[in-house]
Formats: C-alpha cells, sequence, structure tokens
C-alpha cells in the first residue's frame, strides 16, 4: 500500500475526523489548526467533539507517531504530498456559501508547498472553488481536486471507514487517481469525474435527503387528515429498493449543520446559473411549515400555549450528537416561548450549564426535573433511551398527562400504561 504525507487543514470536525482516519489507514498526517488552545488539546488527544470513535483513533495516530497536529498552515504543508482543506464554509450574506476561510488557507499555503503536491477541497463549497483556488495558488506545478465528505455527525468514523463511495473530481485526472490512492485500503466503490461534478455530488446528495425528509414529513401530515400510518406507508415504500428504508422518518423537520446550509447555498448556486429550482425551494419551504405544524399540534394537545409549562425532551439536532446548530428543536422552542410557553429542556449530551441555548429554555441535568409540573412533555430528538424512561413516575410528576412525540419514537403502549395521552406524528 502507498503511505503518504498528508496534511488536513482545519480541525474541525471534518478534518480531525478525516486527519485521525487517514492515520489509521497507514498515512503520517499532520493536522493545522489556527486555534492554538486546541491543538494544545488534541495533542494530549483530547477531543472535544462528541464522535464515537474519535478520540481513541486520535490516541492511537500519535501513539504511533503518524498523527500531529500543528498551529497555523505554513507548519503542515511544505511536506505534504495531499493538503486537505477542511476549513468551514458557512453560509454567508443570502445563503451563500462564505469562502473566506478557504482563501485565507490557500493564500497562506501557496508559496509553501512542494511541487507535484495535490490541494484537495474536502469542505463543502460552491461549483467553480476547485477552479478558483488553483487561480489563487497562482502555480503551474501543482493540483487541485474535490473530494467531499459524506460524514454524519455521530458515526462520522464509521461513515469515513465503511463509505458508500469515494468521489473524486479533478480537471487532472492523475491528480484525481493520487486522491483516491490514499482510501484504497477501504475498497469502496470509488467515482472519479472532474472536479465541477464533484462538488455538485455533495449538494446535489445532501439536498435530496433533505427532499426525501420533506416529502415524507408532508405525506405525515396527508396520513393524519386521511387516517393513514406514516410509519405502514414508509414501510411499504420503503421495500422498493429505488426508494430504501431509509431516511424516511417523519419528525420535527430537519436541521443540523449541513442540510439547511447546503439546501441555501444550492438555492443561490441554481439562482446564479440563472436556473428556477422549485422543487429545492420546495424543499425548504416544506421544512419551514414543519416547524408550524409542530407549534399546533402542541398547542392542540395542551389546548393553547401560553402560561403552559412544557418539558422538552431532547435539543440536539438529531441523536447520538451534543451539535445544537439549525437545530430543529431550538428553532421549535423559540416559536413555543414567543406563544407563551414555560419551557424547561432535558437531552442527555447537553449539560445544564450550555452556552448557546437562548433565553427561551431552561436546560437540566435530569429528565424528572424536566417533567415535574409539566403540561406536557415533548419529545423532539430521537434519543433512544428516551424510549426506556420511567413513564409512570414521569406521568406522575407532570400536572398533565400529554406527550408529544415529534420522531414517534415512544411505545404508545407503555405510555398508555403511564396513563399519558401520546400524539405522534402522521398517524
Ligand atoms: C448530513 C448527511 O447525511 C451527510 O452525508 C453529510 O455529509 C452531512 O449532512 P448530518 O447533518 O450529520 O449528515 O445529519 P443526518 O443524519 O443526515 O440528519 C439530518 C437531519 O435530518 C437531522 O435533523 C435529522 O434528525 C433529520 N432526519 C434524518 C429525519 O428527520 N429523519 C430521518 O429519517 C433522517
Amino acid at each position: 500500500m502507498f503511505v503518504r504525507r498528508v496534511a488536513v487543514v482545519g480541525a474541525g470536525y471534518v478534518g480531525l475526523t478525516s486527519a485521525a482516519c487517514l492515520a489509521s489507514l497507514g498515512h503520517h498526517v499532520v493536522c493545522a489548526d489556527i486555534d492554538e488552545k486546541k491543538v494544545e488539546q488534541l495533542r494530549k488527544a483530547e477531543v472535544q467533539i462528541f464522535e464515537p470513535g474519535l478520540t481513541e483513533l486520535v490516541g492511537e495516530g500519535i501513539a504511533a507517531g503518524r498523527l500531529e497536529f500543528v498551529v497555523g498552515v505554513r507548519n503542515a504543508v511544505p511536506d505534504a504530498e495531499v493538503v486537505f482543506l477542511c476549513v468551514p464554509t458557512p453560509m454567508g450574506e443570502g445563503g451563500a456559501a462564505d469562502l473566506r476561510a478557504v482563501e485565507a488557507a490557500v493564500a497562506e499555503m501557496k508559496d509553501l508547498l512542494a511541487p507535484e503536491t495535490v490541494v484537495v477541497n474536502k469542505s463543502t463549497v460552491p461549483v467553480g472553488t476547485a477552479k478558483r483556488v488553483l487561480e489563487l495558488l497562482d502555480r503551474d506545478d501543482v493540483f487541485v481536486a474535490s473530494n467531499p465528505e459524506f460524514l454524519r455527525e455521530g458515526s462520522a468514523v464509521k461513515d469515513f471507514m465503511h463509505p458508500d463511495r469515494i468521489v473524486v473530481g479533478s480537471d487532472a485526472q492523475n491528480a484525481a487517481e493520487r486522491v483516491s490512492a490514499l482510501y484504497a485500503r477501504l475498497g469502496a466503490p470509488t467515482v472519479l469525474m472532474d472536479a465541477a461534478s464533484a462538488e455538485l455530488v455533495k449538494y446535489s446528495a445532501n439536498c435530496f435527503l433533505a427532499m426525501k425528509l420533506s416529502y415524507v414529513n408532508a405525506m405525515a401530515e396527508l396520513c393524519e387528515r386521511l387516517g393513514a400510518d406514516i410509519a405502514n406507508v414508509t414501510e411499504g415504500m420503503g421495500f422498493d429498493q429505488r426508494i430504501g428504508q431509509s431516511f424516511l422518518q417523519p419528525g420535527p423537520g430537519w436541521g443540523g449543520s449541513c442540510l439547511p446550509k447546503d439546501t441555501h447555498a444550492l438555492l443561490q448556486i441554481a439562482e446564479a446559473a440563472g436556473h428556477e429550482f422549485e422543487l429545492l425551494q420546495a424543499t425548504i419551504n416544506t421544512n419551514e411549515k414543519q416547524s408550524r405544524l409542530i407549534i399546533s399540534k402542541i398547542a392542540q394537545a395542551v389546548g393553547g400555549l401560553r402560561g403552559k409549562k412544557l418539558g422538552l425532551l431532547g435539543l440536539a439536532f438529531k441523536a447520538g450528537t451534543n451539535d445544537l446548530r439549525d437545530s430543529p428543536a431550538l428553532k421549535i422552542a423559540k416559536m413555543l416561548k414567543a406563544e407563551g410557553a414555560e419551557l424547561v429542556a432535558y437531552d442527555p449530551a447537553i449539560p445544564a450549564e450550555v452556552e448557546g441555548v437562548t433565553d427561551d429554555v431552561t436546560v437540566v441535568d435530569d429528565v424528572q426535573h424536566a417533567a415535574k409540573d409539566a403540561n406536557a412533555l415533548v419529545v423532539l430528538t430521537e434519543w433512544p433511551q428516551f424510549r426506556s424512561l420511567d413513564w409512570a413516575a414521569l406521568a406522575g410528576a407532570m400536572t398533565g398527562q400529554v406527550v408529544v412525540d415529534t420522531r414517534n419514537l415512544l411505545d404508545g403502549d407503555i405510555l398508555t400504561r403511564a396513563g399519558l395521552t401520546s400524539h405522534g406524528v402522521g398517524r
């Protein structure tokens, strides 16, 4: 196997996972970040990101001498054969991706790269960024490729090590082959293509997933009106191999650090290209509507929101993560608060002293506390442990007897036996 010297720029969620996994594949990886404190912590294998298996992998990489952490791009790139750009590309003005971090990293590395180096965009960037990076590098002896990641939070290490596919795009075939060779040991289907197509794959995949979820949420709404059960409908649909069983779970709307950002960015990209992407706009609109539908469902279940005390179960945008970015739970909390409800929230991954949760909710460290005197409990994140809570004890602590389960997570019979009335989505 080929052992390569790899630099990873950015020790965030994608960069750190990529660095640790590439080291575990046998490559020599130097991972750079601008945050000195973070680098200091990572050198001691202290990982602040909640990601199963990542801390262990970082520790193993350091111990094996294959994984190093440095401050600043200039200390990582001079020896590298491949440089991965894994810096943030947040949503900028009007929904387009903000590329300032990419541009700054490229400016810093341009005169330091060894000839033949391949600079790889791993961050989700607009179509045309590979070309732009090549211009910014302003060198004819280095290459640029796009290698989108498809890592889900909460299973990023697993997703990296067992990918459905590897996508590498470059207008220089040889550069794409060199990047894909880094992953040879994974034995995954590998698709090589031009840079623009590879850049579009990530957006296209994430927007398709968002569309699938908006479709399911809209179908759930229809099921409620028609007396059908969305779980039966999606199960029946999902056996069609062209559809598949996964990503068909209705909920409070999709969120997180990727889908909202990528749907808005692709809409921008399409608009700039003179293409009115109505289906994507409808996907976003349906998601906006979903939070409003959930609010009315809760209001109806408790007989109006003003002055009602609600215990929220879950704040993270999905189970298995402590990430609150674009969390539908927080959005719904804000709306409930605006309607006059009083909110106490419990999430197994979010401590009471968490920062970033606004004044909208009081966060507590135990679920019983969230249930105390509540008119209703509202499940917003699909943490599996919520299924086996002591529902009779929770019912005893509440003043109302209502549970709104926006994730269709709980066993209705258990709730009924505990004397609770449950309201799911699409059933
Ligand atoms: C997503 C993509 O899945 C991943 O490939 C990409 O690289 C980054 O974006 P992530 O943001 O970690 O990953 O979350 P994901 O598991 O895709 O969930 C996104 C949102 O959809 C969450 O809010 C989740 O709760 C919701 N969801 C997901 C549902 O409501 N129902 C489902 O069936 C699946």
